[in-house]
């Protein structure tokens, strides 16, 4: 995917993803637009020059590449991979050794985008040491770039003791799946006043403790917008308009592998459709031994 030389550069630069040719002249962003390796530094140099990054999730290796090679900036190893891989019908059921099976392929098959991992529901909610024994455990078993998690004020004290020893946290408010159970439905966030005002205390707490981004999902758009402009940190939007620093979509939103895809997807493709009419050409071809 890179040419000889830049592969050289790229190997040889400084650890933020600075190639070693760059000129004086070039700002942050304007480096981070080069395809080099996507870090915390070069995310949020892209949010100061209104630079949007692509966000997307994926959950093997070959769709590593696949993302890759069509320019996506960080990939997402969401828990949605309960729901969309392994047929459960929340993100609850899934375990530290489920990411880290996924995530790891993920991992395998970058080359330079920022890999980001969710802590599955159980594994860091208990304490800050729960949250830091298991985001220590997946960060050194997958090789992965940063963890992310669900919630809001709640969970400050947690990201701040990430953020104090070295780890990268992305933090995830809105709609939050791990609490369906709670909310009893995956519907829009945020369309009280007191609720509008909740998230937005919410993803400003997140960005004090150290977190290095925020998810809002399923928020109205002038709430994510307000964020946007108010918060320190890149946000990445899902269902929560055109305004945030970075979007984020599930892999198989984009692709149209799903029977009922959110709302807000733009039919890109039809894959679900294509897959099923070429598996069923070749049935009827083993069928007549055609
Ligand atoms: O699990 C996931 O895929 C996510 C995205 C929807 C943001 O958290």
């Amino acid at each position: 995917m890179l040419a000889t030389c830049y592969a050289w550069a790229q190997d040889n630069s400084p650890e933020d993803g600075t190639p070693m040719f760059a000129s004086k002249h070039e700002t942050e962003a304007e480096r981070g637009n080069m395809k080099n390796k996507t870090t915390a530094a070069t995310l949020l140099a892209a949010k100061h020059a209104h630079q949007p990054q692509v966000w997307l999730t994926a959950y093997d290796a070959g769709a590593a590449r696949i993302a890759e090679e069509a320019g996506v900036d960080v990939i997402l190893v969401g828990d949605s991979v309960g729901m969309v891989n392994l047929g459960y019908d929340s993100t609850i059921p899934v375990t530290v050794e489920d990411m880290i099976v996924h995530t790891s392929a993920v991992v395998r098959g970058r080359s330079k985008a920022w890999v980001v991992c969710d802590l599955p529901f159980g594994a860091y909610q208990q304490s800050p040491t729960q949250a830091f024994n298991t985001s220590a455990h997946i960060l050194r078993q997958t090789g992965c770039d940063a963890v992310k998690l669900e919630g809001g004020k709640h969970m400050v004290d947690t990201v701040r003791f990430l953020s104090q020893r070295g780890i990268a946290v992305v933090g995830h408010v809105g709609l939050t799946p791990q609490s369906v159970k709670q909310f009893g439905n995956y519907k829009q966030r945020g369309t009280t006043q007191e609720e509008y005002q909740s998230i937005y205390d919410d993803a400003l707490a997140l960005a004090d403790a150290g977190a290095v981004a925020v998810v809002l999902e399923c928020i109205p758009a002038s709430l994510a917008e307000k964020i946007t402009n108010h918060v320190a940190i890149p946000t990445v939007g899902i269902g929560a308009g055109q305004a945030c620093d970075a979007q984020v979509l599930v892999w198989h939103d984009v692709l149209g592998l799903s029977k009922t895809p959110p709302p807000f997807i733009k039919p890109y493709t039809n894959l679900r459709n294509q897959a099923i009419a070429a598996i069923s050409a070749w049935a009827h071809d083993v069928r007549n031994k055609t």
